[in-house]
C-alpha cells in the first residue's frame, strides 16, 4: 500500500517531541513535552537539566505519539531524528531512541537538520510548495538566514556571531526585571514604550557581513542605559515602569530592524519571491508586522508558521520524507553534530 508512516523525533534543545507523518505529509499525531518550567528559574536552558528531562520524557512521548496516531510501532516505516545543531546531551537522547527503534523494527534511519526542518515547518503549515525561498530562523538558540533552492538544497547565508535573537530577548528581560521567557514579556512591556527613547546599535549593519547578526553590543548598550558603563547592574537606581517600557520598546526596535534589514537584503540579492520564517521569535508581533509590510511592498510571499509549528516540534521533521525518497538513509554509525555546520 502507498500509505507509509514516518516517526520523527526532536530533542535538540528543551522540548521532547515526536510525530507520525504519512507519505502525503499528513500529520497523524504530534506530541511536544516542554521543559520550560524546569529552566525558568535559571532564565535560560541548562544543558544538564535538559538532557535528564529528555531521558525521563522520551519513552512516554514516543508511546503517546504512536498511540494517538492509531497505529502500532510495527507499522512505522522509517524513523527520523534531528541530529544537528543542538545541545549534545539532548541530541544524544533522541539519537539513541531513534537508533534503538531502527534496530528493533528493522526500519531505515533518517537524519534531520533542525534548522532546515524549521524552514520546512512553513511547507507543512502552508500546505503548498514554498520552495525556492529565503529561510529565516529566529529562536532562542539560532538566528540564521538560508537560501533554499529546494527542500533538500539549503545554502547558509549567515547567522549570529554571538547571541541568538531570542537569547538577547531573554537576557535583556532579566536585566529589566521582566519574566522568562523574555520575548513575550518584552513585547508586552514595549506596547506602552517609545521605540525612539533610546538609540541602540544595530549590530553588523554595514555591507561587510550582510547576512551575519550580532546582538551582544545591543545587550551591552541596554545594560549601560540602565546602570552606566562599567558599573554593576545591582548599583542602578530602580527603573520606573515607563523606563522599562521605553527600554523594552527601543531594544525590540533594534532587534526587529536588524532582522528585517538583513532578511530584506537576502530577498533582494537572491531575487527569491518567497520568505519563510521559523523559530520562537517569529511570534513577535512587531517583527511579524514589519516583515509583512516590507514583503508586501515588493510583492514577496510571506509564510510564518503558526506558533506551535514555529517553536520546536517534530512535525517539521517531515522534511525527512525528502531524504527517504532520495534514498539518503543513515547507518548505525550516525552521530550527533552539536555545533552549527555552515
Ligand atoms: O524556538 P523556541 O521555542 O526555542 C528554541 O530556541 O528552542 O524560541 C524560544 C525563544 C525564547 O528566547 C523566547 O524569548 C523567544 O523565542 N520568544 C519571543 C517571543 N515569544 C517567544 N521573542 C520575541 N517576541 C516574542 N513574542
Ligand atoms: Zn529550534
Amino acid at each position: 500500500s502507498s500509505l507509509k508512516y514516518l516517526l520523527t523525533i526532536e530533542t535538540t534543545c528543551d522540548e521532547t517531541a515526536a510525530a507520525v507523518i504519512t507519505d502525503g505529509l499528513e500529520v497523524r499525531s504530534s506530541v511536544v513535552s516542554s521543559q520550560a518550567k524546569l529552566h525558568e528559574k535559571f532564565a535560560g536552558v541548562v544543558p544538564e537539566i535538559a538532557a535528564r528531562a529528555h531521558l525521563e520524557s522520551i519513552l512516554p512521548v514516543l508511546d503517546e505519539t504512536v498511540k494517538s496516531a492509531g497505529i502500532s510501532l510495527a507499522q512505522i516505516d522509517a524513523i527520523a531524528v534531528a541530529t544537528t545543531p543542538g545541545l549534545a546531551g539532548s541530541l544524544l537522547v533522541g539519537l539513541i531512541a531513534a537508533k534503538t527503534l531502527a534496530v528493533v523494527l528493522r526500519k531505515p534511519l533518517l537524519a534531520v537538520n533542525h534548522l532546515h526542518a524549521h524552514i520546512y515547518a512553513c511547507q507543512m503549515s502552508a500546505g503548498r510548495n514554498v520552495f525556492p525561498c529565503v529561510g529565516l530562523i529566529v529562536s532562542g538558540g539560532h538566528t540564521s538566514l538560508y537560501r533554499c533552492a529546494g527542500p533538500s538544497e539549503f545554502e547558509f547565508l549567515g547567522g549570529t556571531i554571538d547571541d541568538a535573537a531570542g537569547e538577547a530577548f531573554d537576557k535583556v528581560a532579566a536585566m529589566l526585571g521582566l519574566s522568562y521567557p523574555g520575548g513575550p514579556s518584552i513585547s508586552a512591556a514595549a506596547l506602552t514604550g517609545n521605540p525612539k527613547a533610546y538609540t541602540f546599535p544595530r549590530g553588523l549593519a554595514g555591507k561587510q557581513r550582510p547576512f551575519d547578526f550580532s546582538f551582544s553590543g545591543l545587550k551591552t548598550a541596554v545594560r549601560y542605559a540602565i546602570c552606566g558603563p562599567g558599573k554593576p547592574l545591582e548599583s542602578a537606581a530602580p527603573l520606573t515602569p515607563q523606563q522599562v517600557a521605553d527600554l523594552a520598546a527601543s531594544f525590540q526596535a533594534a532587534v526587529v530592524d536588524s532582522i528585517a534589514d538583513k532578511t530584506m537584503r537576502a530577498l533582494r540579492e537572491t531575487r527569491l519571491r518567497q520568505l519563510c520564517v521559523g523559530g520562537g521569535v517569529a511570534a513577535n508581533a512587531a517583527l511579524r508586522e514589519r516583515l509583512k509590510r516590507e514583503t508586501s511592498k515588493i510583492g514577496v510571499a510571506l509564510e510564518i508558521a503558526p506558533l506551535e509549528m514555529c517553536t520546536d516540534n517534530a512535525i517539521m521533521g517531515a522534511i525527512a520524507w525528502e531524504r527517504y525518497h532520495a534514498g539518503k538513509f543513515e547507518t548505525l554509525e550516525l552521530d550527533i553534530t552539536p555545533g552549527l555546520v555552515r
